[in-house]
């Protein structure tokens, strides 16, 4: 969703800011812009890529030492050149990342007081206010302070002022943001990836915090103005984790990164370490203690990856386990019980669904939480009393992957913690699984290794229109995810349905155009879903199977089969969900869409 650049430097900051936009890019978004100051305000804005963005600049040979720079994901307002960031009132320009819940009634007291708006914007409102409150105080900062005093809602924002040449302004409540420290200049960006070009000293600025920049300093208030300090972070995040290096796509690069992803999640467990709940944080054992059930929030992929959970957590630890839409459950009437360990995944940490679901959940009364997250300073992070950090590194594709089967191996570590809690696993069950979790990384490679083969179904499968996914058990989720993963990136319609389920509606679309994709593991429902299968193919329905090794389902016409290398118990889902994660990147391929920024998808969602 929408990203954020600021630098103010001693050198031209133009080619910063557009290789900051360039970097998060990945974030999704319709329109890019960017303001700067040299003599006097220029701006440029493109309803389009950054690429063109830049062509722009480099047609006005654009030179500065201190600008605001923006990529635009529509909220209020279509995709368009004059809503695209910054907006502008009198010399004054703001970038925006956020909703600004109140901005119907900011205009209108705007508008009475003779301000005209250009756009359809929220982020205009914040403009005309800035500039409005400069009327009463001539410092920019104080104005800046003053005006986001009024909004509600989420914001980032990006400052600066004709009048003002020397500093530029930033802002954050809800939307990420955060200062990069460098020898040449200050610089604020939506995360760290836009500014290891320029420095790896990086500030996190919390809710309700006020920076200004200068070149050579900066300093920051609280929402009051009292000045505070924040700890300057060295980021260890590396260049080479947010290049696409040989790969065409990041989706594939992340892909192929599942691997080595694992193997640095599941790290504490190498070697000689057993399951416990110091995995999750110092004050774990204490946290889990009384937790009589689980209720997993989250949004998108990772909701999947809770689904999954639900089945081990419920089956291995015995602890009822609820799944929720982050979106849904924070506005829905619910029975809390403090006895809940209340589990938040997201891989960004900045989902605002997600974070406001886990609020609600503390407005309970339930204090019992944990993050599941692949982003160590996000915002859901530091609202929760226990975290797990997967390792899977940056992931830039809109399309999770990586970040997804690394959420479940943090699921299969909290799922047997809490079983050893409660005195549900035996010593031998507990090196079984251990076994298996250390051996998982191989597991995944060979899965790898199938590429290939479903390079080749793709092919057919990029003609369809729609598209059925079977799986029964903790593999529903996994067809879940497949459907998710098909439709976000190559736009064919797809479904998941709980196989058992087939015969009660979705049987009815089954005909030779729908293609019909079963995951179907060597357990204890194969049986059943062979049935199902049948039920299809007398339907004159192609199937795609992913049959694990020992799976007895023969290949006729009609049938297709792939195996998978080894059946995998317990660890079964992580394994399953690589080849549709492959399927759908091969399938886009084919059609050709953009891959890594799926029209109309943002990576972050970090509005409502
Ligand atoms: C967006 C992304 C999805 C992601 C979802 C939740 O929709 O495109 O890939 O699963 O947000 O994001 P989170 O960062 O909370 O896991």
């Amino acid at each position: 969703m929408c990203g954020i650049v600021t630098a103010i430097a001693t050198n031209n900051i133009v080619p910063v800011l557009l290789e900051g936009l360039r970097k998060l890019e990945y974030r999704g978004y319709d329109s890019a812009g960017l303001a700067v100051l040299s003599g006097e305000l220029t701006r440029l804005r493109s309803a389009g890529r950054v690429a063109e963005l830049a062509a722009l600049a480099d047609a006005r040979q654009l030179s500065a030492n201190i600008g605001i720079a923006h990529t635009r994901w529509a909220t209020h307002g279509v995709p368009s050149e004059r809503n695209a960031h910054p907006h502008i009132s009198g010399g004054l320009a703001v970038v925006h990342n956020g909703i600004i819940e109140n901005f119907e009634a900011i205009k209108t007291g705007l508008q009475a007081r003779g301000y005209v708006f250009t756009s359809e914007t929220d982020t205009e409102a914040i403009a005309h206010l800035i500039h409005s409150k400069l009327q009463g105080t001539p410092d920019l900062f104080e104005a800046v302070r003053l005006a986001t005093n009024e909004l509600v809602g989420a914001y980032a924002i990006g400052v600066l002022a004709e009048a003002d040449p020397f500093r530029a302004i930033v802002a954050r409540r809800g939307s990420p943001l955060l200062l990069g420290v460098g020898e040449d200049g200050m610089y604020a960006a939506s995360d760290t990836a836009a500014l290891l070009q320029v420095t790896r000293k990086v500030v996190y600025l919390e809710d309700g915090d006020l920076a200004e920049l200068r070149r050579d300093s900066y300093r920051i208030v609280l929402a009051d103005g009292t000045p505070v300090e924040r700890e300057v972070h060295l980021s260890s995040l590396s260049a080479d984790a947010v290049e696409l290096g040989k790969f065409r796509h990041y989706m594939q690069k992340e892909i192929f990164e599942q691997p080595q992803a694992l193997a640095n999640t599941l790290e504490l467990i190498a070697g000689g370490g057993g399951i416990s709940p110091q995995h999750f944080g110092a004050r774990a054992a204490e946290v889990f203690e009384g937790v009589r059930r689980v209720l997993v929030l989250a949004c998108g992929t990772s909701y999947h990856a809770g689904l999954v959970a639900r089945y081990w957590i419920e089956a291995i630890a015995k602890l009822p386990v609820t799944v929720e839409i982050a979106s849904e459950y924070r506005y829905r009437e619910s029975v809390p019980d403090p006895d809940t360990l209340v589990v938040v995944i997201s891989q960004s940490g900045e989902t605002a669904d997600t974070l406001a679901a886990l609020k609600h959940a503390k407005s309970l009364g339930m204090e019992r939480t944990l993050a599941i997250c692949n982003v160590p300073e996000s915002a859901i992070v530091r609202e929760t009393a226990l975290r797990f950090i997967t390792r899977a590194g940056p992931e830039i594709g809109v399309a999770s992957t990586k970040a997804f089967t690394t959420q479940l191996a943090a699921f299969a570590l909290l799922t047997l913690a809490l079983a050893k809690l409660n005195g549900r696993l035996s010593a031998a069950d507990e090196e079984r699984h251990l076994v298996a979790l250390r051996h998982l990384p191989v597991a995944v490679q060979k899965v790898l290794e199938l590429e290939p083969e479903i390079e080749k179904w793709a092919q057919r499968f990029a003609s369809k229109e729609h598209a059925l996914f079977l799986g029964r058990g903790s593999h529903w989720p996994i067809a879940m995810e497949g459907a998710l993963k098909l439709k976000e990136i190559s736009y064919i319609h797809a479904e998941a349905y709980a196989a058992g389920e087939l015969k009660h509606g979705p049987l009815a679309l089954v005909d030779k155009d729908m293609p019909v994709i079963a995951v179907s593991p060597h357990d204890q429902l194969l049986e059943k879903l062979k049935s199902n299968l049948q039920e299809v193919r007398a339907r004159g329905g192609e199937l795609y199977v992913f049959a694990d090794a020992g799976s007895e389902i023969p290949e006729s016409e009609g049938v297709h089969i792939l195996h998978m290398p080894e059946h995998y118990g317990m660890l079964s889902p992580v394994l399953h969900v690589i080849p549709l994660q492959l399927l759908s990147y091969h399938a886009a391929l084919v059609k050709g869409t953009d891959v890594d920024k799926p029209r109309n998808l943002a990576k972050s969602v970090t509005v409502e």
